[in-house]
């Protein structure tokens, strides 16, 4: 359903996301699908809704570059251009905060985050009224083009969210510029309507985006911008059983296998993805020598699993 941004479209909204719902959100560049980045829950209904195959890290949107000092550390060169940019179509990723409240799912178990303050105003009265921040990409399924209009979200998605703001035709109608400023040297990931000239007018030399690669084995895919998180301890994959020394990461039924985490005990992939990250994460300690998961299947949901343990076991291999 598309709603106008009346008090009480903005209340109906709230309530959705706070229930753990998505919510088509515009924003000045394109329409974005929005969940509260806080619940993990509600972040991997952002991947089921957009039929994603894979967990690529999220945009965390802010009311604020006060609000992004919860999420993210600032370095002096992020609050230069905070600035002069923000509220606008300029992401920056920074480093995590150690306390951030931020899903890990939202952030693909990075240690950096995406963030943005959209400068549309429905956006921002939406991101204030609701108080934390928003995980929000495109609103489009997987491989189609990003709408621009509330219609065109209710084309592509109308069937899968309850609620979609009407906020007009978006005018940038482009996605935001993304600036990398977590490394030694700013990056940029991917160009928009503010241009490097324009960011380098005030912190210096930003370099183009190369993809790395270090010899035949190196994963190069179209369009990816970030690292994929990897644990430091090898990843054992469709493990039936667990070997000594070894965590093991169980779903669905257990039975009398050891597991130490369940991504989720009654096999619901939704919980499943909430939790991997996270869980993962958990897992990755001195005192284990590797981490098992048991399979997992390759529906809805688990594809992504599967896509995001088989990159970390292969990154694992590689060295
Ligand atoms: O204009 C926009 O930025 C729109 C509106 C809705 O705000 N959002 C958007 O989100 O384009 P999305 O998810 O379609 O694109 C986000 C991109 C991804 O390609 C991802 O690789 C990159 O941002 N990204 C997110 N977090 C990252 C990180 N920690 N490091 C590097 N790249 C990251
Ligand atoms: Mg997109």
């Amino acid at each position: 359903m598309i709603m106008a941004p009346t008090p009480q479209g903005i209340a109906e909204a709230c309530r959705l996301l706070k229930e753990g719902q998505v919510v088509g959100m515009p924003t000045e560049t394109v329409y974005g699908l929005a969940a509260d980045a806080t619940q993990d829950h509600a972040v991997a209904r952002i991947f089921e809704v957009k039929n994603r195959p894979t967990f690529n890290p999220l945009i965390i949107h802010v009311a604020s570059a006060q609000e992004a000092t919860a999420v993210v550390e600032i370095s002096l060169e992020a609050q230069a251009l905070m600035e002069i940019f923000w509220p606008g179509p300029l992401t920056l990723v920074l480093n995590r905060k150690s306390d951030c409240p931020v899903s890990w799912l939202a952030g693909g178990g990075l240690d950096t985050l995406a963030v943005r303050c959209p400068a549309h105003p429905v956006a921002g009265r939406l991101i204030r009224a609701y108080g934390r921040p928003l995980a929000a990409p495109s609103a489009n399924r997987s491989m189609k083009i990003s709408p621009t209009s509330a219609e065109d979200v209710l084309e592509s998605l109308g069937d899968q969210v309850p609620l979609i703001m009407d906020g007009g035709r978006c005018e940038v109608g482009l996605e935001s510029t993304i600036l990398d400023l977590s490394g030694e040297a700013p990056v940029l990931l991917r160009p928009g309507s503010i241009l490097s000239e324009a960011l380098e007018a005030i912190i210096g030399t930003v370099y183009p985006f190369k993809k790395v690669s270090s010899g035949a084995s190196s994963v190069k895919a179209p369009g990816m911008m970030h690292r994929h998180y990897a644990p430091h301890r090898p990843l054992r994959l469709n493990a039936m059983e667990r070997h000594p020394g070894e965590a093991l990461l169980g779903f669905g039924a257990a039975g009398s296998l050891p597991v130490i985490l369940n991504l989720s005990e009654t096999g619901n992939l939704t919980e499943a993805a909430a939790n991997l990250f996270q869980m993962m994460r958990q897992l990755d300690k001195d005192f284990y020598t590797g981490i098992a998961v048991m399979p997992i299947p390759f529906t809805g949901l688990g594809v992504a699993i599967n896509d995001r343990l088989q990159r970390a076991a292969a990154l694992e291999e590689e060295g």
